[in-house]
Order: structure tokens, then C-alpha cells, then sequence
């Protein structure tokens, strides 16, 4: 599919106030029709890179008392601010499969955002999904498992928005690998990621649905191109899917200067800019003053940009900014520390009191921690843990168990790999406030006991490391041995990694580590902080490795909670994410892309394995993993029994059909180019981007030598005539289609826990689809319960018609096959010891 392209879909769906927006949309309505076409453009376009204190602003509208909005990182806290929380990244909480954590973690961070004064986090990230192990920004996500992913994300986003903040879903699409995710030297445009249809609604679009459900206010499209059109401006992608198919209410907005044309993204659905400027303080931009001529020679309908105010200005209600929103603005200044600095810091103007310290962690900690526990994986348990404290020697070993010496911020967003590893780098980050290294609390934790504790912390002090776990092997005790992997996001360069891993083995030589501490230590504990898989292979099946665990990204109570897991205080229950794979080569020939593979032109990313990503692409091939998708160990043992499937009484899908109404438009904008002018002896910052004209002539105040051009845009792109609707699409509901979400059948089943004592088990429910193109099973639902020893608990799964559908290209909807349909249920995916037929009636 070299050479893709990407259907036309115009015009762009204009908000309806579908589902749970309809109160938000008329207070929307209400404000945007008291606006001026400048005032209007001024929401839609950021004021440049470092113009004011987040890393996006959107202008103001003093008239109205309407503030600037603040667009701030991360995914897993407030980045750039002092006294936050660091939360444990995605992919740890992915891997503790809790919908209440997901909830209550969102629910934490929105609350940071809120009390810093931010009205956009930009979080939670679901792309990349993870397509490659190898992909620098997977530990951002949740999971490479649509389902998984979407559970989290639904969570996270309802969390995030009940706190009173609006949620950034990211990044669409297609971003599975940052290598040319923005071009690159002598490269004419950004990779594209070729994707077909089936394998973007079965896989990267799914979790997406889910956001949209959960009601996100706002999504960013991605740096990339998908079939060789970029993101934010393709209007398959923007217009046919998220707005149409998904019902998608709120605004998109792209990231940062992945904004490639003015007219043509606003056309395909793009809503807002940012950071504003063409490229990061060029003092132009593609809308701006740009979008203002676009609207007044006609080019941008009204109605497109009345759309993308009431879509940013709902978004702002939904989540009740109105009420939530500082009355200050922002505390704190994304670029400097000091508490007096410049408000405007590129322009260095309005010297002022630019940071508050406010500290905004509450009580987080608690959740932090029990977050970082119970996304810990046990992988290997031979009787060794949990420790009991009564060693008579405990002995640490690696510099993933200690400080970086540089402090827990030492390197800018985090891009190095000093010390204990707690977060990858990059924008998804936030400043620890304190981190709790494995060695402080694991020392803690034995003085309490009155033991014996002692580390060799250099990874290459072989001798030193192998004279104290002989020592072990003498008097008896543990070796805890700590190893890890990076990665991060691709503006930073560490050892060599773009971002992307090199490759999956663990850092700092850390299989040497492990295979000199084993060596001489017959109770070898490995404990890895890793962005997701690595190559174990070297040392897994060592028999003096008694144990080994994954604890994942976990965040600024990295050493309390995993001397909870050690030390059992905490019962293990997280499952892995993910799939451990043998090789590299295990996962696949799609890997991700490092060197040009089209001359000057975009490299052409191919999506040939389809569905087939991890667990799916090992069941499919017969590639025995080392440990599974799903799996994780307990300090006990759960046992599963008695399946039940039950046929619900649901109506019969129908397709959407009718249309919408036409495009409302707010207000009305003289033709008079006097009346946008920017006015005469205003102070204007530098390198600012304003919504206003330096000239009564278009062309001139576009400063664009191809202004006018002939150029014919795409067919249909300013009709506001009603439009169909799609069939997989919704007419009230979010995420399509609402017959998508009936429940066709509940499956439950009871788990015993034959143990003595109590744990957390995840049961996970998979399906087989049964067609030859399917996956062998695929995950549809799954839930985390504590059980007590000796006890039974029941868990129950809700099914549903989407969760038995594949996507039918022709149809453009999901249809349920003729196929034999199983449902399976069990501990892991490869552990399944329960099944039974899902028989459709009709
Ligand atoms: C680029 C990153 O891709 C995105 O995730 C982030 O939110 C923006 N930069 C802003 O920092």
C-alpha cells in the first residue's frame, strides 16, 4: 500500500451538541454569537511558542471576560511546574487493568491542572498504541490492546474532566514510531503511516471511539501523515471519522506546528492551532490573521469557523470551566522557575510575577503508590517472594535501584538515564517533586527489621558485585538486582535512541548485571523498570533467578511501592500490557522505520501486518511469547469455574441513516476589511500572533505570494447544506452508532481464590471472531476484583454488538460475520481454561 492515499471527505461535520452536549452547546451558541470575526479567529489560533506561560495559549476575549485558554502537558501530571505530582506513566496503569484507578488517577491529575490554572491537560495519550515495542511514546499509552487501551482511556478522561478540566486525546493517528514523525533533514514531508480501513477501525481508531464516548472535549491530530496526507488536515480522518462517524462534539486541535496549510485544515476539520505560528516564533501563521482573510474573501465559510468557536467554547462548558477556571489564569510559568520572570517569555516583555509555587499534590501520593503497586508485574515467582524482612542479608544491586546524581530533574523533560528509572522523556512528563528510590525505601524497610542491607549501585563494578551476592550465598538473604530501559519522545537524542529504542535489550548492561549477581547469588530477584519489553533471554531461566518483576514507569513512589510488592504488603495483581517476546524477531518483520525508505520524498510507513500486533501477531504465527499478554503472577492462586453465557434481549442494529441540519452560523461578520484592522497604537507584542489585518488589501495582509492562486478547493468543502449521515454513525449518541453499544450477551464466571491469602485477580474475557482474517481471540472485557482467601467472587462481562463485529469496508459499518463466535475466559491470554459458543440468533 506504498503510495496510499487518503479519500476526500468533505465539508467537515458541524457540531450538533450530540448525546450529554446539548446544555454545553447552547451555552456555546449563546457566547459565540456575541462574537467579532477577530474574536471568533482569536480562539482558534495559539499566540506562538513561549508567548505566554503554557506551552499553548489561545488568544483572549477581554470584551466578554473570556480568558485566554492554557494548554499544558502531560499525560501523567503538570509538566513544567514546581510541587505537582508525578504520576506513574500510562503503561503502568495500563497494567493494572482497574477501572477505578484509571478514574482516579485522571480524576488526581485533572485536579493538578485545575489548581494550576490549566483549562487543557494534554493528555491521555492512546497513540501511539504501540504498534512496535520498540516505538519511543508507547509508555505514554496504556496498552497496545485496543480494548485495554479504551477502558483506560474512558477513565482517564472522565477522570480528568470531573475534575474540571478539559482532556486532550492523543495523537491521531498513526504516530507509532517518532523516527521522521516531522520529516527530517532533506525529507519534503513526514512519514506516512499506511493504514487500510479494516485495521483503522479494528485496532487504532477503537480506543479513540472510546474517548469520544467518555465525552473528550478535545483531541490532537498527530505530527504524521496517514496515506500520505497529514494528520491535521486530513479530511478522512477529521471529517469522515472523528466528526461523523464518532460524533465527536468537541475540537481538535494539532500539535505543535503539525499544522501544514491554513485553508486546507480548516476545511478538513481542524479547529484550533498550536502553538500558532508556522514554525515555533516565525511571528506567522497559517491561521491567525490568515484565518481572518480566509473567512472574509470567502475561502473558509462562516460556518466553519463559527464551528470551531462553539466547538472550543462547548468543550469549555462541558467540563464546567466556567466554574473551575482561576480567576488569575495560569499560576505558574512553563518557562522559567524563578518566581519574577517575563509574562511573554520569547518576546521578554511584561516583567511580573510569572510563578506562584503553588502546591497542587493534595493527598495524591496515596493513589500514586497504590497505582504503582498494583501495575506491577510479577513474571516469575519460585517461592522467593514475598520477602519476609527477616533476611540475614539483603543486598541491592544497579543504578536503577538509586539517585540520579543529578537530582530526579537533573536532565531537561527528563532525557537521560541516571538513577532509578521513573518516567520516559519528553512532553510527557512532569517534575518529581521527590523520588522515592528502590534502595531508600528497600533500606528502610529492612532497619525497621533490624537486618542487614548493603548495594553496589555501578552496573560495571563487576567485582564488587559479585564479592557481595557470594556473600549472600554464604549467610543466606536476597540479591534484588534493578535493571531498566528508556525511551522517550524524538526532540531528544539519548545514547544514541531517537526517541524510538535502538533496540529491546535492557540498559546499562544490565543482562551482565544480572548474569554476574546470579552467578554467585542462589536468590537472585530481578526487578525491571522498563518503557515496556525487553529481552530477557539472557538470564530468565537462570536458576538462581528465583523471581522477576516488571514495575513498569511508576512514578515519584517508585521505591515505596515496590518494597509494598517485595515485601508483600502489597499482593501483586497487575497483568502485563503487553507481550515479552523471545526476540525481537518475535514480534514480527513490521518494526519501526529508522533510515529513509523513499529518496527525499515521505518514507512510507506500511501497516501490511494489519491487526496482527502484539499478542495478535504471536497467536496468529505460532511465536511462543516468554510471558503473554494478560499474564501476572499473585502470592496466591486463583482458580475459574463455572462459565455462564446469557443472550440479552437487544434490538437489531440498524444503520444510521437521515441527515443532519444544515450549518448554523452565529452572529454575522461584515465584509468591511476596515473593521479588522489591528488598531492604531496598540502594543504589540513581539512575535505574537493576532487575529487582526496590517492592511485593507487581502492579499497584502496575507503576506502570502501565492494568495490567490488558482486553486480549486476539494468539492463540497464550504457546503452547509445537510449532510447524510453515515451508517456507522450517530444521530444522538457518541462513539457511532448507538446500536454499536448494545449488549448481546453477559458472560460471568466465578473465581476462587485457593490460596491463603488475599489477592486482586484480573479475569479477562477474549473472543474468537472466527473468520479467517481475525485474530485467533481478541480482548472484549476484563475487571480486577480483591478476593479473600478461600473465597469466590463472580465476574460478570457485558458483550456487545461492536465487541462481535468486524468492520465492513464496503458497508463502511460494523457487521457481525457468519462465523462461529467463542467466548473464552481466564487469567491471561493464553490461559483460558473456560469457553463456550456465543450463538447470534437470526
Ligand atoms: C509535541 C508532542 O508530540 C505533544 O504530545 C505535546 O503535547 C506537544 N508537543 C506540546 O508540548
Amino acid at each position: 500500500v506504498s503510495g496510499q492515499t487518503s479519500p476526500p471527505k468533505y465539508p467537515t461535520p458541524w457540531g450538533e451538541g450530540l448525546g450529554d452536549w446539548d446544555d454545553a452547546y447552547a451555552q456555546a451558541r449563546e457566547f459565540v454569537s456575541q462574537l467579532t470575526l477577530l474574536e471568533k479567529v482569536n480562539l482558534t489560533t495559539g499566540v506562538g511558542w513561549e508567548g505566554e506561560k503554557c506551552v499553548g495559549n489561545t488568544g483572549a476575549i477581554p470584551r466578554l471576560g473570556f480568558k485566554a485558554l492554557c494548554l499544558q502537558d502531560s499525560p501523567l501530571g503538570v509538566r513544567f511546574a514546581d510541587f505537582v505530582s508525578a504520576f506513574p506513566a500510562g503503561i503502568t496503569v495500563g497494567a493494572t487493568w482497574d477501572r477505578e484507578l484509571f478514574y482516579q488517577r485522571g480524576y488526581e491529575m485533572g485536579t493538578e491542572h485545575r489548581e494550576k490554572g490549566i483549562d487543557v491537560q494534554l493528555g491521555p495519550a492512546i497513540g501511539p498504541i504501540g504498534r512496535h515495542a520498540a516505538g519511543g511514546r508507547n509508555w505514554e499509552g496504556f496498552s497496545p490492546d485496543p480494548v485495554l487501551s479504551a477502558v483506560a482511556v474512558h477513565g482517564t478522561v472522565k477522570g480528568i474532566q470531573d475534575a474540571g478540566v478539559i482532556a486532550c486525546t492523543k495523537h491521531y493517528i498513526g504516530n507509532e514510531q517518532e523516527h521522521f514523525r516531522q520529516g527530517g533533514p532533506n525529507l519534503t514531508s513526514a512519514i506516512s503511516s499506511n493504514i487500510d480501513d479494516v485495521t483503522m477501525h479494528e485496532l487504532y481508531v477503537w480506543p479513540f471511539a472510546e474517548a469520544v464516548r467518555a465525552g473528550t472535549g478535545s483531541i490532537m491530530c498527530a505530527y504524521n501523515q496517514v496515506n500520505n496526507s497529514y494528520a491535521c488536515q486530513n479530511s478522512y480522518l477529521q471529517n469522515y471519522i472523528l466528526k461523523n462517524e464518532l460524533g465527536f462534539q468537541g475540537f481538535i486541535v494539532s500539535d505543535w506546528a503539525a499544522q501544514h496549510a491554513g485553508v486546507a485544515s480548516a476545511l478538513a476539520g481542524l479547529d484550533m492551532t498550536m502553538p500558532g505560528d508556522v514554525a515555533f516564533d516565525s511571528a506567522t501563521s497559517y491561521w491567525g490573521p490568515n484565518l481572518t482573510v480566509a473567512v472574509l474573501n470567502g475561502t473558509v465559510p462562516q460556518w466553519r469557523l463559527d464551528d470551531m468557536a462553539v466547538r472550543i467554547v462547548a468543550s469549555w462548558y462541558y467540563v464546567d470551566r466556567d466554574t473551575n477556571q482561576l480567576e488569575e489564569g495560569p499560576n505558574f510559568s512553563s518557562w522559567s522557575q524563578d518566581t519574577f520572570g517575563f509574562q511573554h517569555a520569547y518576546a521578554e516583555e511584561g516583567y511580573t510575577r510569572i510563578n506562584d509555587h503553588v502546591d497542587v499534590r493534595n493527598e495524591h501520593r496515596d493513589a500514586i503508590r497504590k497505582v504503582a503497586a498494583d501495575g506491577t508485574v510479577l513474571l516469575k515467582n519460585n517461592g522467593a517472594l514475598p520477602l519476609s524482612g527477616k533476611e540475614k542479608l539483603t543486598t541491592v544491586f544497579g543504578s536503577d535501584s538509586s539517585e540520579n546524581p543529578w537530582g530526579p530533574n537533573g536532565c531537561v523533560d527528563r532525557g537521560c538515564n541516571n538513577g532509578t528509572f521513573a518516567m520516559g522523556w519528553g512532553s510527557g512528563t512532569a517534575n518529581f517533586p521527590y523520588l522515592v528510590t528502590p534502595l531508600e525505601a528497600i533500606k528502610y524497610e529492612v532497619l525497621s527489621n533490624g537486618g542487614s542491607v548493603e548495594s553496589v549501585i555501578d552496573n560495571y563494578a563487576y567485582s564488587q558485585q559479585a564479592a557481595l551476592a557470594h556473600r549472600v550465598s554464604q549467610v543466606g538473604g536476597a540479591c534484588i538486582v534493578f535493571a531498566n530501559a528508556a525511551a522517550g519522545e524524538g526532540y531528544i537524542i539519548f545514547d544514541g535512541n531517537e526517541g524510538d529504542r535502538n533496540n529491546l535489550t535492557l540498559w546499562d548492561d544490565g543482562d551482565a548485571l544480572i548474569n554476574n549477581v546470579a552467578s554467585e547469588c542462589n536468590n537472585t530477584i530481578v526487578v525491571m523498570h522498563t518503557v515496556g519489553a525487553v529481552l530477557v533471554e539472557p538470564w530468565y531461566e537462570h536458576e538462581n533467578v528465583t523471581a522477576i518483576i516488571w514495575a513498569g514507569v511508576p512514578g515519584q513512589e517508585s521505591g515505596n511501592a515496590i518494597t509494598d510488592v517485595l515485601y508483600g504488603k502489597v499482593n501483586p495483581g497487575g497483568k502485563t500490557p503487553f507481550t515479552w517476546g523471545l526476540t525481537r524477531d518475535s514480534y514480527g518483520p513490521s518494526d519501526v522505520i529508522y533510515e529513509p525508505n523513499n529518496g527525499n520524498g515521505p518514507p512510507q510507513d506500511n501497516f501490511v501486518e494489519g491487526i496482527f500486533i502484539d499478542y495478535r501477531y504471536f497467536d496468529r504465527f505460532n511465536e511462543t511469547p516468554v510471558y503473554e499478554f494478560g499474564y501476572g503472577l499473585s502470592y496466591t492462586t486463583f482458580s475459574y469455574s463455572n462459565l455462564q453465557i446469557t443472550a440479552r434481549e437487544a434490538p437489531s442494529y440498524q444503520p444510521t441513516t437521515g441527515e443532519t441540519p444544515e450549518a448554523p452560523t452565529y452572529g454575522t461578520i461584515s465584509n468591511r476589511t476596515a473593521d479588522y484592522l489591528c488598531p492604531e497604537g496598540f502594543e504589540f507584542i513581539f512575535a505574537y500572533i493576532y487575529p487582526c489585518l496590517n492592511s485593507t488589501d487581502l492579499r497584502t495582509a496575507s503576506n502570502d505570494p501565492e494568495y490567490a492562486l488558482n486553486y480549486t478547493w476539494p468539492v463540497g468543502s464550504s457546503d452547509g447544506s445537510p449532510q447524510p449521515r453515515v451508517p456507522a454513525g450517530s444521530a444522538d449518541s457518541l462513539g457511532g452508532n448507538a446500536g454499536l453499544y448494545e449488549v448481546l450477551f453477559t458472560v460471568t464466571v466465578d473465581v476462587t481464590n485457593d490460596g491463603e491469602i488475599a489477592g486482586d485477580e484480573v479475569a479477562q474475557l477474549y473472543i474468537s471472531l472466527g473468520g479467517p482474517n481475525d485474530a485467533v481471540r481478541v480482548l472484549r472485557n476484563f475487571d480486577r476484583k480483591g478476593i479473600e482467601a478461600g473465597a469466590t467472587e463472580t465476574y460478570s462481562f457485558d458483550v456487545t454488538y461492536k465487541d462481535l463485529s468486524n468492520w465492513d469496508t464496503a458497508a463502511q459499518d460494523w457487521l457481525i460475520s457468519s462465523y462461529p463466535k467463542t467466548a473464552y475466559v481466564g487469567s491471561s491470554s493464553r490461559k483460558l481454561p473456560l469457553s463456550g459458543p456465543l450463538n447470534i440468533a437470526g
